[in-house]
């Protein structure tokens, strides 16, 4: 087998290679023909990941992503280009416009997806070369970001408490996943649904994407939210799917501490994104943890209860800095419920556990290997002082890119690439995975 040093020095090569062959002259495609837009997280990875190599070009890709940004903060999950791939859930089913907040030009999509953004302009500011032109993109895009995360503190909350919810599984990143699965069950019979014909079934395996039955309550939940011209007061009201996502929280209360340190370098007051991290990561810790499954759970809001699903997503408060030491040691001992070690390689973790009656291997979300939960998951051992965890996972990572290629998933059976090939963001994450992080 190839030592450590010569797999990462091919996966850095192969993965910029993939990461150039995606790139559009302002925005890296999320993967050639399956996504050939720009996705909001996706990009976000991206971004981080270019820093330390094409610093321009990962500017460019975070001013991109911002020119589709609503009025009212709103950082769309899919910004539009005039690609003649075809794609769904395409422009004409958002119709963005109906909201006065959207942008005139470009078109976008009208749901969010996590908020990794302050986490990548605070990467600029700590690792691309030159620190005088990431200080002054960071300028740039502060105000932009203050107000994505205060669209979040503000419309995705109710009173009683500051845990942010989503209106969309897609808005989670982690469309069909059986977290979803009893909220989504309560969707009433779709016959206002809009006709609509999938695309992505046509480009990767249908075992590898989620059902149509899931297809027609994706659309319907997008038809009723453009119906209220995505105003966020209307959907608050109006939707039947409301939840708490333990990723998406994670994520945010990770930025909101992000954005807090791009303010001080800037000068800024940093007390507002502090004060935004500080009652998140309390929320989170407070509210999602779970002591029967010894992991942090989803909440359903529209039922007031947890979703008793356990992912690997429920280990993402690592990433937030949001666990106390002893809980830290609780969510090392559960690594091992979500591990798979694809022929014998080193581990990494799956999405849903091999154990769970709902597994398969196959079905995007409810199963197979993602990068990016085991980024999440590594860069928050890591940070918490478990680095044999964090490295583990991290190996696990880069060697399934090494032998199968920057697939959109890994079957966590035999580590097999699904879903498709030459995806940006996991070329983007097996290279900050190789990238040494000194300045
Ligand atoms: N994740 C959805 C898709 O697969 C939409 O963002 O197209």
């Amino acid at each position: 087998m190839a030592g450590v040093s010569t797999v990462e020095e091919s996966v850095r090569t192969a993965s910029l290679a993939v990461l150039a062959r995606n790139w559009r002259g302002s925005f890296t495609r999320a993967a050639p023909r399956l996504y050939p837009h720009q996705w909001s997280w996706d990009s976000a990875c991206v971004a981080l990941a270019l820093a330390h190599y094409r610093q321009a070009d990962a500017e460019a890709e975070l001013l991109s992503l911002f020119a589709g940004q609503w009025r009212n903060g709103l950082l769309p999950h899919i910004r539009f280009f005039d690609e003649d791939a075809p794609y769904f859930p395409g422009p004409e089913l958002w119709e963005s416009r109906r909201s006065g907040d959207a942008p005139a030009r470009p078109a976008t999509s009208g749901i969010v997806q996590p908020p990794v953004h302050a986490t990548a302009v605070l990467h600029q500011i700590e690792y691309a070369p030159d620190r005088e032109r990431a200080l002054r993109l960071a300028r740039a895009l502060y105000p932009k970001l203050v107000a994505w995360h205060r669209y979040l503190h503000v419309e995705r909350v109710r009173p009683g408490s500051p845990l942010v919810e989503l209106w969309h599984p897609w808005e989670s990143g982690m469309d069909n996943s059986p977290l979803w699965d009893d909220a989504l069950a309560r969707l009433d019979t779709p016959e206002a649904r809009p006709s609509y014909r999938r695309v992505d079934t046509t480009i990767a395996d249908p075992r590898e994407r989620p059902t149509d039955a899931e297809y027609d309550r994706y659309v319907d939940l997008v038809a009723r939210q453009r119906d209220v011209a995505y105003d966020p007061a209307s959907v608050r009201e109006i939707t039947p799917f409301a939840v708490r996502d333990v990723l998406f929280n994670s994520l945010l209360a990770r930025a909101d501490g992000d954005l807090a340190s791009i303010a001080r370098w800037l000068g800024e007051d940093p007390a507002q994104p502090e004060r935004w991290a500080g009652e998140l990561r309390a929320a989170i810790d407070s509210e999602m943890w779970s002591h029967e499954h010894h992991v942090y759970l989803d909440l359903d809001v529209i039922t007031g209860r947890p979703i008793e699903v356990c992912t690997a997503s429920g280990l993402a408060p690592l990433f937030a800095r949001a666990c106390a030491p002893d809980r830290v040691a609780e969510l090392a001992s559960a690594v091992e419920r979500f591990c798979v070690g694809a022929r014998g390689g080193p581990p990494v973790l799956a999405s849903l556990s091999p154990g769970d009656a709902s597994f398969d291997p196959r079905r995007y979300w409810r199963g197979p290997v993602w990068p990016m939960l085991n980024w999440v998951v590594a860069s928050g051992f890591r940070e918490s002082g478990r680095v044999e965890i964090a490295a583990s996972l991290s190996d696990g990572l880069v060697r399934l890119v090494h032998e199968h290629g920057a697939f959109e998933q890994f079957n966590p059976l035999d580590g097999h690439g699904q879903g498709c090939a030459e995806v940006s963001w996991t070329a983007a994450l097996a290279l900050d995975s190789c990238t040494s992080h000194v300045t």
